[in-house]
């Protein structure tokens, strides 16, 4: 029987993160912190239209400023065959708009120039001339006879329709709901809004015309695919591809995407011979990169007169923008948008969903969540909330009553995934007793008596992260496992290369810790290098919370195939047999003798020194992990609201927050994601709002009209915890990242809605904004 040993940051040591000594001091390494010898500055010029033909583009000013080396128009990309690229889902996306422009803030023209200064200054005197046409601004819009063609690019596109998605069985369900005693319907909008990480996007490309190499420096999360994707679109070949993600300030999905200003910086640099440096401003962040969300969604939940949930009937209208560009799995076309039924044991359920272009910049990324789940997750907990009001019920009562039940696990869903595990009623009474639920509900109507405008609104929520088998996931026909390759010096110091990229996770430190606890090689001696495509072994990137489902078993894997060749190497010094040795983290000794031990850094250097004949040396090893399931993380969430009656302005007065994401690497690292997380729902909920006029101008484009929360709107946040592992993570660890984004803003708002459901009020569409509460309100007739 393995020991309990103190090793330095073993799994749930909430040791400090590795990597906050050097941003703490301000050395880290962003993209743009970057100069290479002789390089060049590029800035695009985006059209001010929604929807435009492009008659003319007219670069002779332009050309003749001061240190401007090239301008790049569409037509010039088209003579190298790359004024269109295609996307991460199957469609394509013009790179600098030839013939018509298709939102607002769609690439036009590129100026290279010797200082950023002169880039933008020329940029600024390019002439264009633009034909207006109708903007389509909505998929209802977008459906409507007689609709603008938006993508009149595409040769069979005859109307606005991307795709059409069906999922869950529709007969058993419209049987379902013909028996239903009741039948709760919710018509909600989950809008647009951006992933907007503190460092904007951008790239260097520095093409070296002796050697071939290209190397582009960018702030992508998932490096080893876009070294792919550029082999495909450029034909180059992909040993001559080195991408590098240096330190990225967050990503949320915003960088996962390829983006035009990286195809023109490297057609850029690959036509002048020099380095060509892109990084966007704020609003050019705003306006033109991965957008999330758009989704208008109608659900129905069927229940008997007991107040069990039979069925679930959901439609999403999804508003794409003009290009379909974001990331998706091939065969889930509405992505993970299958975990809508949620906590629930709902015995059946159908799900039909519609994509359509728009004049809006391309969205859909997965903001802090995996293809879709936020959005199913928002609508079922909305849904279920609002059915306890219907019926009259303690929602945290009908939440139990239709739970999946623990002895249920693995639960096949109506829509069929298998969730590896969940103890769903724990996690509730953990979060009740957390918040004093039953006596914060007598509160709430006592202060109700008194005329106050109270609620409390609960969430939940379960994920599915770590995308994802093989089998089933994909990215443009790559299969999403992900690697660590584990190299063990003479010294018993390690290196750890991943195919992950950090954003600020804490990766360097979390993926140390299981090599610690798998090899017991103290945190501290273990190097995590992420993000260098000739150095790291293939792997999709980090997003969707799948970094520890699936790197991190990789890494737990790899440390275990070092273990067993150190047991050889062990037993060899030892003079002893493999089977006769004992692991305690840290060491093998002699079953029976515990002081006959040789440590891992006696054993590492005799891989180098002394290994048994006929052994290969060196302690060295790779593993591609293909995860057999996603992982299914989940919690409760709690929230109570007080709403002033006169301006409608909502303060959150208590946030309990439960999570359950399996066994913890570092619980201080998971707490600090759940913060941010929690922060980022708040935002959502209540402030954040990326809108559109009628003539397609974005409304947004700058922080004072797109408001992110500060630490003065932040409410508290109270944590709790329950671990039920995953069954087949190797170390029962589940992701956790993005859960507090996915399952906070439910919470949110029902606690608004529970608030106002004695006024009748069942729906206010995301961000809650005083304005709206206001005005529900008065319409309710509260005259204040
Ligand atoms: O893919 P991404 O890194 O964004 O998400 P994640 O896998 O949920 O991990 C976020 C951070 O929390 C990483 O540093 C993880 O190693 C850490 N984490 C943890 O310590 N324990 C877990 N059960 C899950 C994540």
């Amino acid at each position: 029987m393995a020991t309990e040993v103190h090793v330095h940051g073993r799994i749930g040591q909430s040791i400090k993160r590795k990597e906050d000594g050097r941003f703490l001091r301000g050395k880290g390494n962003y993209l743009d912190d970057i100069e290479l010898p002789g390089m060049l500055h590029m800035a695009i010029l985006r059209s001010p239209h929604a929807h435009a033909r492009i008659k003319s583009v007219d670069t002779a000013e332009a050309s003749k400023m001061p240190g401007v080396l090239a301008v790049v128009t569409g037509e010039l990309m088209a003579q190298h065959k790359l004024a269109w690229m295609p996307t991460l889902s199957y469609d394509t996306q013009a790179v600098l708009a030839t013939d018509k422009v298709r939102f607002q803030g769609q690439e036009v023209a590129a100026v290279i120039a010797e200082t950023r200064y002169q880039a933008e200054d020329a940029r600024d005197a390019i002439v264009v001339d633009y034909d207006l046409l109708p903007a389509v601004t909505s998929p209802e819009q977008a459906k409507a006879q007689g609709a603008a063609l938006i993508r009149d690019d595409k040769e069979n596109q005859k109307d606005n329709h991307i795709y059409h998605w069906e999922s869950g069985n529709q007969e058993t369900t419209q049987a379902a709901f013909a028996k239903a005693d009741k039948v709760i319907r919710l018509h909600t909008f989950y809008p647009r809004c951006h992933p907007a990480p503190l460092e904007t996007c951008g790239c260097i490309a520095d093409v070296n015309g002796a050697t071939g190499k290209a190397t582009i420096y960018m702030t992508s999360q998932a490096p080893h695919a876009i070294r792919t994707v550029f082999a495909l679109v450029t034909g180059l070949p992909e040993q001559n591809i080195r991408v590098i993600s240096p330190d990225i300030g967050g990503g949320f999905g915003n960088k996962v995407p390829v983006y035009p200003g990286y195809v023109v910086a490297t057609a850029a640099s690959l036509l002048i011979g020099r380095p060509v440096k892109w990084v966007e401003d704020r609003s050019e962040n705003l306006i033109s990169t991965g957008f999330a969300r758009d989704f208008h969604m109608t659900g129905d939940l069927a229940v008997d007169k007991d107040g069990r949930m039979l069925a679930l009937r959901v439609h999403l209208d999804s508003d794409n923008g003009a290009f379909f560009s974001d990331a998706q799995p091939s065969k889930f076309k509405a992505g993970l948008f299958h975990i809508v039924t949620g906590s629930y044991d709902i015995p059946t359920a159908h799900v039909t969903a519609d994509g359509y272009y728009t004049n809006k910049a391309p969205g859909g990324v997965a903001y802090r969540c995996s293809f879709r789940v936020t959005e199913a997750s928002y609508l079922i907990e909305r849904l279920v909330t609002n059915a306890a009001i219907e019926l009259g019920v303690d929602q945290a009562e009908f939440r139990k009553k239709n739970f999946i039940r623990k002895e249920q696990f693995p639960y096949h869903s109506a829509t069929g995934w298998v969730y590896d595990s969940g103890d769903y009623h724990k996690a509730m009474d953990v979060a009740l007793e957390q918040l004093g639920y039953d006596e914060m509900r007598k509160d709430v109507e006592a202060r109700r008596k008194k005329g106050e405008v109270t609620g409390i609104g609960i969430a939940s929520f379960t994920e599915v992260v770590g995308a994802g088998h093989g089998a089933d996931f994909d990215i443009l026909g790559l299969r999403m496992f992900d690697s660590a390759e584990l190299r063990v010096h003479p010294t018993g110091k390690a290196i750890l290369r991943m195919g992950t990229k950090s954003q600020g996770q804490g990766h360097e430190t979390t993926f140390a810790q299981i090599v610690t606890e798998e090899l017991g090689i103290p945190a501290a001696d273990v190097a995590v290098e992420e993000g260098d495509t000739d150095t790291a072994p293939y792997g999709l990137g980090t997003y969707a919370s799948r970094s520890t489902p699936v790197a991190g078993a990789a890494t737990a894997m790899v440390s275990r195939k070092l273990r067993d060749k150190a047991r050889k190497i062990a037993a060899h010094l030892l003079e002893a047999a493999d089977e006769d040795l004992e692991w305690e983290t840290g060491r093998f000794y002699v079953k029976g003798s515990p002081d006959k031990a040789k440590t891992i850094q006696e054993i590492a250097f005799a891989a180098y020194t002394n290994v048994p004949e006929g052994m290969e040396a060196g302690l060295e090893g790779v593993h591609y992990y293909d995860p057999p399931n996603m992982t299914y993380p989940f919690g409760t969430y709690a929230v109570v609201v007080d709403v002033d009656k006169g301006t409608g302005q909502v303060k959150v007065r208590r946030v309990v927050a439960v999570d359950d994401c399996g066994v913890r690497i570092n619980p201080m690292i998971v707490e600090g994601q759940i913060h941010g997380g929690l922060a980022e729902g708040y935002g959502i909920a209540f402030m954040e709002l990326i809108t559109f006029d009628a003539d397609g101008n974005c409304i947004g484009s700058n922080f004072t009209d797109y408001l992110l929360p500060t630490a003065v709107e932040t409410p508290r946040f109270e944590l709790g915890e329950t671990t039920t592992p995953s069954p087949h993570h190797p170390l029962g660890a589940k992701g956790v990242g993005e859960s507090p984004t996915v399952g906070s803003p439910a919470a949110y708002v029902n606690a608004v809605i529970d608030a106002l459901a004695p006024y009748g009020v069942r729906n206010i569409d995301m961000p809650v904004t005083s304005d709206k509460v206001w005005a529900a309100l008065r319409a309710a007739g509260v005259n204040e």
